[in-house]
């Protein structure tokens, strides 16, 4: 792919495109470990906002996920949104586990490495956030709704919630919604 231009942003300019795109199809969430080598995958529970006077994106993983791993591993991520036509990337970075497909090459997205921290973002999502672990936590047993228990975390596979702070919020310099 020809490489493109990207441009630095308000970390809140593209806060609706942010939630139109979580609750239609998904963000990409892209981690890595030690070996360096970026996995994507699909999201769908989120948000972006201020904590501790910071712009932050939080991000929730269940423990069975590869990117729980890679992200226990790490102190960074990033989260890309997918243009339109991205709707076969959303599906297989979201039924598909890094642990047994490289995703990356699959869909042969090109992996980057982000402008201010030691993370990758795709080239081919016209946005991306770059983000700092600053805070983890699990959600844990015993303290829902019992609805929420019983919908969502019936087999005790519970998410652990990520706070990045956005270190830096860029876009392609021709971007259109
Ligand atoms: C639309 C959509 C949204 C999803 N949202 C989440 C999410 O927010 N958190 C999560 O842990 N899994 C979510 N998943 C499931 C993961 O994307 C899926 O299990 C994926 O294969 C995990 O990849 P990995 O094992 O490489 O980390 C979602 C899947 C889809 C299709």
């Amino acid at each position: 792919m020809v490489e493109r231009k990207f441009i630095k942003s308000d970390p809140y300019e593209y806060i609706v495109e942010f939630n139109q795109k979580l609750k239609s199809g998904g963000l990409l969430l892209v981690s890595e470990g030690s070996d360096k080598k970026p996995n994507a995958m699909t999201i769908g529970w989120g948000f972006i906002g201020t904590m501790w006077s910071l712009p932050v994106i939080v991000v929730a993983v269940r423990h069975s996920r590869h990117t729980f791993k890679l992200l226990e591993d790490s102190k960074v991520f990033t989260v890309c949104m997918p243009s339109k036509d991205m709707s076969n990337v959303l599906d297989v970075c979201g039924t598909k586990s890094g642990r047994t497909v490289d995703k990356f090459k699959e869909l042969n997205l090109t992996a980057k490495k982000s402008m201010f921290l030691n993370s990758t973002y795709i080239e081919e999502c016209p946005i991306f956030f770059e983000c700092s672990i600053i805070y983890k936590v699990d959600v844990t047993d015993g303290v829902f709704d019992s609805l929420l228990n019983e919908k969502i975390y019936k087999t005790k596979d519970f998410h652990k919630l990520y706070f990045g702070e956005i270190k830096g919020t860029y876009s392609v310099d021709d971007y259109s919604s």
